[in-house]
């Protein structure tokens, strides 16, 4: 390989120069200035010229956040200064109590003492250290003297600078911080966890928690966590700062966040109104904080002041009012999700929480009332944080009256009536009714349109809100239906465009079976699973005929697939629905049933990063088509890994046990290959 010139070298240069302070800007001042189509374009180049030229790799590359491959287990990290915890107060005259206490220590008078004011923040304590203005190490603050060492998972955070920005780059650093989840990611990762049946985590503090301790730091990478800073713990050589605030300062001008909420102050009286301002404000920041910390900002004084056991004397925290408060359960109902998933709404005796009135509050699903041991005419603790969903949390069983009702699941959908669904050993119920119900409606004519399924043109999700609200489409056979003039009385809908989607609607007719099946939106039937649905039974009829057994002898469909599958076609509105589709048109050629060579058979391939020309699912239904297996990772079995754009873990594995990896164009041009030979092996 040849060697990288001066003009590559100045050119990696610049772009890390350039993604890095577009990265800065983007998540540590929230002011972003360049376009993400020119961040993804200099990325992508910076990319290109590292795999061109290994060697330029360097640790703290931006194209390096997530390198590392999944850990055994975390290792130990002693902390080089404790990590000290806070005293708490929580009333004005602790406060005054507590400059008091400071003031006469100090033999000052307390007036003339000036304070850092700042949110205390409800996450997860982490230390980072960055020597020669590189970050070495990341650590929890486990029992104060000893964490465990996450740097890998830390490394994911945009937030977390890989070096320190400024060209006085110090020896040594060492800041503290808090690791936090803002209220819309953590609803966000609630609602895919859902989705997918997966852990639901109680409050945004959790969810941080667990995703630091995730031992692949690809799962970490996609968490939206975020480090704020809140103390410098060691600095060589000392830069002569004589404040806290300087301190924080000066940390914000090598690459950390710096909290807005922060004031310095002077006086108790001023540090009260800031304790009662940032309170008022609290449900509006958007994360979680419990209280206000109250710092001495001098550095000198602080030093001077010292330390009591584990606390130190300069700073306490101010805890806010508990966001929880008593009420009783008067009923619980059943809510449908726009996916099916039903989820569990206690009604409750209204209730003010910190100045908010709650009637309502989520208890997840199924295991989370088993869990709580709830009842309906129970006394129950909800908590509400900001814009998070209230939840209840403990339940009194003292206060249980004798009336108390169990709380039953439904059976049948509340919106639909069709079967309600709980697999074994799953938390989440789900309507089956999903071409039917009106609750699922939008999404599943949105599925039904995708490019991917019957790949209607023109049919965009305002436009089927428009259908729907208008109660013109109600299952996906309604579609065929609509006639241009009707849809040339909605807004923004020409003539011109109104035809054009009719004509959209007839080629979308005429599909292929697998297809077909995919757009009818079964539970964790994806186009590879429709795809061996359709190869394997040949015909519609003999995969809605099929018992759960001969389902499950598909390939890549194991007893939960079979399960939704059976389910879905056993439910009759569906089952009219699809009737409903054969009756307006919808055709398609009936699939061949492959008996044909399959050239991979006994290989197990496995995809990774994102492919340009096809999605995973795709390329995993081409593979098993020509009978490879399809795993989702990689161990000595693996006959070859696909890498795509922004591969991770699996690929540096993958090259460690020496498995054959191939990049995107080399899979199409091996792809096609071996269909080729197949179609020729079916002729002859
Ligand atoms: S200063 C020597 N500032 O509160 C004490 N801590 O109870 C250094 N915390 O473990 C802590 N926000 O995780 C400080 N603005 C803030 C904070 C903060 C949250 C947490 C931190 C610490 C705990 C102490």
């Amino acid at each position: 390989m040849s060697q990288p010139d001066s003009k590559t070298l100045d050119e990696v240069a610049q772009l890390r120069a350039e993604l890095d302070e577009a990265n800065y800007r983007y998540y540590v001042l929230d002011d972003p200035k360049l376009s993400d189509a020119d961040f993804d374009r200099m990325l992508q180049r910076l990319k290109t010229l590292e795999a061109a030229y290994p060697e330029l790799i360097t640790p703290d590359s931006p194209t390096q956040r997530v390198g590392a491959a999944p850990a055994a287990g975390f290792p130990q990290v002693e902390h080089a200064i404790p990590m000290l915890s806070l005293d708490n107060v929580f009333s004005e005259k602790d406060i005054q109590a507590f400059a008091q206490r400071v003031a006469e220590r100090l033999e000052i008078h307390a007036e003339s003492l000036s304070f850092s004011c700042e949110p205390k923040l409800d996450g997860v304590a982490v230390s980072l250290v960055y020597e020669q203005g590189v970050l070495i190490s990341g650590a929890t603050r486990g029992d104060g003297r000893t964490g465990e060492g996450i740097t890998s998972n830390l490394r994911t955070l945009q937030t977390v600078p890989l070096k320190l920005r400024n060209r006085s780059t110090p020896e040594l650093l060492e800041v503290r911080g808090e690791v936090i989840m803002r209220h819309s990611g953590f609803e966000a990762l609630n609602e895919r966890a859902r989705e997918r049946d997966s852990k639901i985590f109680a409050n945004p503090r959790n969810a941080a928690a667990g995703s630091l301790r995730q031992l692949d730091p690809e799962v970490t990478a996609t968490r939206p966590l975020e480090f704020h800073p809140y103390q410098l713990a060691r600095l060589e050589p000392d830069m002569g700062d004589e404040r806290h605030s300087e301190l924080m300062q000066r940390l914000g001008k090598l690459g950390f966040r710096s909290s807005v909420e922060l004031e310095v102050l002077n006086g108790a009286e001023a540090v009260i109104d800031y304790c009662h301002r940032l309170e008022a404000k609290r449900d509006r920041l958007g994360y979680d904080i419990d209280g206000v910390v109250i710092k001495v900002d001098d550095l000198r004084l602080q030093r001077e002041l010292g330390f009591v056991a584990r606390a130190p004397r300069w700073a306490v925290a101010y805890k806010f009012p508990a966001q929880e408060e008593t009420t009783v359960v008067n009923d619980v109902e059943f809510q449908v999700g726009r996916t099916g998933a039903i989820t569990p709404v206690a009604r409750l005796e209204p209730v003010s929480v910190a100045g908010v009135t709650v009637s309502n509050a989520t208890l997840h699903n199924a295991d989370e009332i088993e869990r709580l041991g709830v009842m309906i005419g129970d006394t129950v603790a909800i908590r509400r944080a900001g814009d998070v969903i209230p939840q209840v949390i403990r339940v009194d069983k003292d206060k249980r009256p004798e009336d108390a009702r169990p709380i039953e699941f439904p059976t049948h959908c509340p919106v639909c009536e069709a079967q309600v669904e709980r697999l074994e050993g799953e938390a989440v119920a789900r309507c089956s009714g999903g071409l039917y119900c009106p609750a699922q409606r939008k999404e599943a004519l949105k599925h039904f349109a995708s490019r991917r399924a019957l790949d209607i043109d023109g049919l965009g999700e305002k436009l089927i809100e428009q259908l729907v609200e208008r109660d013109w489409v109600k299952t996906p056979a309604d579609l065929f239906h609509l006639t241009a003039e009707q849809l040339a009385t909605l807004p923004r809908m020409g003539e011109k465009s109104s035809s054009k989607l009719i004509r959209a609607l007839g080629d979308a007719r005429r599909t292929t079976l697998s297809r077909f099946i995919y757009a009818l939106g079964i539970r964790e039937v994806g186009e590879a699973t429709a795809a061996n649905l359709a190869r394997h039974f040949g015909t519609l009829e003999g995969v809605m005929q099929a018992e759960q057994s001969a389902l499950e002898a598909v390939n890549d469909v194991g007893p939960v697939v079979a399960a939704h599958a059976y389910t879905f076609f056993r439910q009759p509105y569906n089952r009219e629905t699809i009737d409903a589709l054969l009756q307006a048109g919808v055709t398609w050629e009936e699939a061949e049933v492959t008996h044909g060579p399959r050239p991979l058979e006994g290989q197990t391939w496995v995809l990774t990063g994102t492919l340009e020309s096809m999605t995973r699912d795709e390329g995993k239904a081409r593979l098993q088509a020509l009978g490879a297996k399809v795993s989702g990772s990689v161990s000595k079995k693996t006959a070859c890994l696909v890498a795509g754009e922004a591969a991770g873990s699996k690929l540096s594995k993958a090259e460690q046990m020496g498995v054959e990896v191939i990049d995107e164009p080399t899979f199409l041009v091996r792809l096609e290959k071996w269909e080729n030979s197949v179609t020729q092996g079916e002729e002859s």
